[in-house]
């Protein structure tokens, strides 16, 4: 057993420019997703690319923007890595190239541009392997910290991000050239599988379980377990060969080895990470509200994993395990991912701010607003998708339609408290802040004019 991890908060002299700016990215990614999703249900006609654009808008602009900015923070609260001169700008330099390869990413798909879609590519990438390369040399050179091995999920994760963006590039250039070799068309299906589950399982389902162990624990204010730290560092090995069993399953057109690899990936999760939060959930004595839906989305990944394995192992081929990946994947997002990361920004997006606990919880009580509502209301729509057929038909396609509106508003809901409360609570932690300098100033002046009254006194 040992103390929790201390998460850096944005300083005083960082003040609203800190690091807290670099995560309008992910907020305004955020909008853009809930706009593009809502289109896609009630609109589809008017968007282009229907399916690419609200999925790409999640994937790469909420979720990749968001473990970008939260690793990175993640990783210098476990390791405390300093951040001297240069260093500090490239932070800032790599979130903004990232951000030029999405949008210019988007761009080019809608307009069907090739080599666009291929630069945009490659800057995604660039922004990658930089952020990936850095947290590797930190998890090295801190060998001896308990803390390195879950920095070292975060630099496995950027590996296999990097792989599928590349992997993707030769999906947009499958998709969009005008004249593509017949072995591409040939494997496009295995290809597709392989990138949704490095994209997915690999970078996205890593990093999350990865940090789920650490933010887990501190939700419930649990000391941080060193059995949960070495059950998951014993579980990244089995998460990787996981992933590349799976996309080569996909890639070499043999569906039961996607599923081989999607079970072990599942018994990894459970075993390595899953398992050890849920003993000290079990004997908490006060925790986080944003536990909750950590927990619900856990679950829900769970369930779903394992419903896949299970329709991997008896798909006729690729093609078909790739129809399961696309009707699925929305759902999957929602309830799984998408719950696991509204609870991490809910509970650290008022740690990060910071400012000391009075601030802090002015943060809290407004992300926290309504929170069982918004958590019921969204997994009994969620429920009512599955039991009613979502997956298999079954449902009408109106109720359909409301269902996955109630679970978007859901998350609308979430965003808008989550930004509302940042402003709240960085009002209030700039109010302090000027209070003290006031203070300040005030024992200051009354300082000098008691030494010149004790001066005049002595003369
Ligand atoms: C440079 C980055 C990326 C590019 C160029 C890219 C491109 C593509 C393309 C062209 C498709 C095929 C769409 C279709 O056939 O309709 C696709 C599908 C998909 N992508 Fe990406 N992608 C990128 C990054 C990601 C990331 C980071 C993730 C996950 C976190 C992801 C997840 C998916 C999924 C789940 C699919 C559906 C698979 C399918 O069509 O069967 N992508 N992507």
């Amino acid at each position: 057993m040992s103390e929790q991890p201390r998460f850096p908060s944005s300083s005083p002299q960082r003040g609203l420019r800190g690091r807290w700016s670099d995560d309008h990215f992910t907020l305004a990614w955020m909008l853009i997703a809930v706009v593009t999703c809502v289109m896609a249900i009630v609109a589809p006609g008017f968007l282009v690319q229907p399916l690419w654009t609200p999925l790409h808008a999640i994937a790469l602009g909420v979720v990749s923007n968001g473990i970008f900015q939260w690793s990175w923070f993640f990783s210098r609260g476990l390791l405390h890595f300093p951040l001297a001169g240069v260093a500090r700008y490239s932070t800032f330099v790599r979130i903004v190239v990232l951000n030029v390869g999405i949008m210019a990413l988007f761009a080019a798909m809608w307009t069907g541009n090739v080599p666009t879609a291929l630069t945009a590519t490659v800057l995604i990438c660039a922004a990658g392997v930089h952020q990936g390369v850095v947290l590797a040399v930190e998890a090295h050179r801190a060998k001896g910290n308990r803390y390195a091995p879950m920095v070292r999920y975060y630099a496995v994760a950027f590996f296999l991000f990097v792989l599928t963006c590349l992997i993707g590039g030769l999906l947009a250039y499958e998709m969009m050239a005008s004249r593509v070799p017949a072995w591409l068309v040939a494997y496009a299906d295995g290809i597709a599988v392989a990138h949704s589950i490095i994209g997915v399982g690999g970078w996205a389902g890593i990093t999350i379980l990865g940090t789920v162990v650490t933010l887990g624990l501190s939700m419930l204010h649990a000391r941080q377990d060193s059995r949960a730290l070495t059950s998951a560092q014993s579980a990244l090995p089995l998460f990787l060969a996981a992933v590349v069993v799976a996309s080569i399953g996909g890639v070499a057109g043999l569906p039961i080895m996607v599923g081989c690899g999607v079970l072990a990936f599942l018994a990894a999760a459970v075993g390595g990470i899953v398992a050890p939060l849920w003993r000290s959930f079990g004997v908490r004595k006060r925790s986080s509200h944003a536990v909750w839906p950590l927990l619900a989305g856990l679950v829900w990944t769970i369930v779903l994993l394992a419903a896949f394995a299970v329709e991997a192992f008896v798909a006729e081929s690729v093609s078909v395990v790739r129809t399961e990946i696309i009707d699925q994947l929305g759902v999957f997002l929602a309830a799984g991912i998408g719950q696991i990361f509204v609870a991490s920004l809910a509970y650290l997006v008022p740690v990060a701010i910071g400012g000391g606990p009075t601030v802090q919880r002015v943060g809290d009580v407004a992300v926290s607003f309504l929170w069982p509502v918004r958590l019921m209301v969204r997994n009994a729509a969620l429920v009512l998708l599955l039991l009613g057929g979502a997956v298999g038909g079954g449902i009408s396609g109106t109720v359909r339609t409301y269902l996955l509106v109630i679970v978007v508003a859901t998350y609308a809901v979430d965003v808008v408290l989550v930004a509302f409360s940042a402003v709240r609570q960085l009002i209030a932690k700039r109010t302090k802040l000027e209070a003290k300098a006031i203070a300040k100033g005030r024992n200051m002046t009354m300082m000098k004019s008691t030494e010149k009254k004790a001066e005049g006194g002595n003369d």
